[in-house]
């Protein structure tokens, strides 16, 4: 290790979907190590999707103790724990904080009936003066309604409410906390005031002390307890910061947080986002509008459910010779699908794909969604299909970027990210879908990065969130968009547009 790598250093957990990672890193940014250890999600019907929460804990405990070994530095130079979360999910508590049920994640789809209900209960004008956003299937509240209506017996030991990520800090410190990020996404939270929604909880029926004590992301919240301290491998007593939501984490990973700047990530879900100084909320509510992880900043983020996910279906139902390959040449069975993609041109000659395998969010807020492949010849190839779920996942990022060009928001630089963000020609298509210039960070795991960055401010090694950026991100490569594809790809995005209303009738008899 060299002499400036004595610490302080900061770890940031990032609790996915598929799995948590661990990183270490130093003051400037540096990586010093990640670990992953990945855990299942169960399907108990279709279109639902659900984790243990004690999965979570062994797995993120697990990476930490690894990470810290891995890495060689003394675990008692770590300052500070920041942990970033996958949003939306329900953990459920008892009277003695033991889990009641698997945790209802962000991308299950059983509470349509339940929205139907948080619609009539409360109307779209109330929803949006009071929580700025719609009754979405993925959202907690819904979550908690359906828990009501279908397992009553589960429902009346309901002691307390937390998030993903709060589970694990409430595993560390022993205390029940959320913060401003996550707690946006709950359909519970007045965003504007940054506090929860004495009129939604009222309205819904959903008792308000079941709820945790909200933070700002980057204030401590405790320390390591001691048992938590035997399970990762640090010294009790060690900050552990609020965290933020995924989403949120990303962007600050990334170095956006000011207005101007948009954050898009393609990982499990795809995301657009774009920092405000005020919480600005879409009329028709297609965008989400959350707490960003900086105090008085917001954001406004478009969804789409499976993004990088629609490769991973690619890869595990298709993509066989590409895993066969990828292991006989010891090579990332990603890169040679992105290597076959760019064997088709741009557009696919006619060729579309419709991403919604699980439904979707923005723009369509449909969970009969269902995935497509539209425009099949014989003269098509794997190479052209490969290419239209990769065209097809920029296509329906861009119809984000097109609402929140319609609201006028400023559009500078898209700071790519998420696994999505390693493919060239995956950059380098949504530089040309979009028309903007694509920076790409230095360090791409950027939720754990910003998290590791909460915990830097948690624990005073930053003032303030804004000089952990400065301190810790920077770019490393800016792609123009490239003007001989435009033409082909503004065919391929009208003909993408026509189709779901074509289909949006079909979708629902399905
Ligand atoms: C955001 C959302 C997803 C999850 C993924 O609203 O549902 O991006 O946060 O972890």
């Amino acid at each position: 290790m060299s002499e400036e790598s004595k610490g302080p250093f900061l770890i940031g957990l990032d609790l996915g979907t598929t799995g948590a990672k661990a990183g270490i890193i130093d003051r400037s940014g540096s990586v010093l190590d990640t670990e992953s250890v990945e855990y299942g999600t169960a399907t108990p019907l279709p279109g639902w999707a659900e984790q243990d929460p004690l999965d979570w804990w062994q797995a993120s405990a697990g990476a930490i103790r690894k990470a810290v070994k891995e890495s060689g530095i003394n675990a008692a130079s770590v300052c500070g724990i920041g942990v970033s979360g996958q949003m939306h999910g329900s953990v459920f508590l008892d009277s003695e904080e033991n889990v009641i049920r698997p945790c209802i994640l962000w991308c299950d789809q059983r509470t349509a009936p339940q929205c139907e209900q948080i619609d009539e209960k409360v109307g779209a004008k109330n929803l949006s003066d009071w929580v700025a956003n719609p009754a979405l299937t993925g959202f907690t509240a819904p979550k908690v309604m359906w828990l009501r209506d279908n397992e009553p017996e589960r429902y009346a030991a309901v002691k307390k409410l937390l998030l993903p990520k709060d589970y694990i800090n409430l595993r560390m410190t022993g205390q029940l906390a959320t913060e401003v990020s996550d707690a946006s996404g709950t359909l519970l939270f007045d965003i504007r005031r940054r506090a929860w929604s004495a009129e939604m909880l009222e309205r819904l029926e959903i008792p308000a002390e079941w709820l945790p004590r909200v933070f700002e992301s980057y204030e401590a919240i405790g320390t390591l307890t001691a048992e938590a301290a035997e399970a990762t491998g640090l010294p009790a007593g060690t900050v552990v910061a609020a965290g933020g939501a995924d989403n949120a984490c990303g962007a600050l990973g990334t170095g956006v947080i000011s207005p101007g700047d948009v954050a898009v990530s393609i990982g499990t879900s795809g995301t657009v986002l774009a920092p405000a100084r005020e919480p600005v909320v879409d009329p028709g509510m297609r965008l989400h509008s959350f707490c960003h992880t900086m105090g008085g900043t917001w954001y406004l983020m478009g969804v789409m459910l499976s993004a990088g996910m629609s490769l991973r279906w690619f890869r595990d139902q298709l993509g066989e010779p590409e895993r066969t390959l990828a292991i006989q040449q010891d090579r990332d069975p990603y890169e040679l699908l992105s290597d076959r993609a760019s064997g088709a041109p741009a557009g696919c000659e006619g060729l579309i794909f419709l991403p919604y395998l699980t439904g979707e969010r923005t723009p369509h807020a449909d969970p009969d969604a269902r995935g497509v492949f539209f425009g099949l010849d014989l003269t098509k190839t794997r190479a052209h299909m490969i290419r239209s779920v990769m065209e097809g996942v920029v296509f329906g990022l861009n119809d984000s970027l097109e609402i929140m060009r319609e609201l006028g928001i400023t559009l500078g630089n898209v700071v790519a990210g998420g696994g999505g963000a390693r493919s060239m020609l995956w950059r380098q298509m949504q530089a040309d879908v979009f028309g903007l210039p694509i920076v790409t960070p230095r360090e791409s795991d950027a939720a754990m990065l910003g998290a590791a960055l909460l915990a830097g401010v948690a624990s005073g090694v930053f003032e303030s969130v804004e000089e952990a950026c400065r301190a810790a991100v920077s770019y490393e490569e800016r792609i123009e968009p490239d003007p001989a594809n435009r033409e082909a790809y503004e065919r391929a995005y009208s003909r993408f547009r026509s189709l779901y209303p074509a289909l949006k009738t079909v979708f629902k008899e399905a």
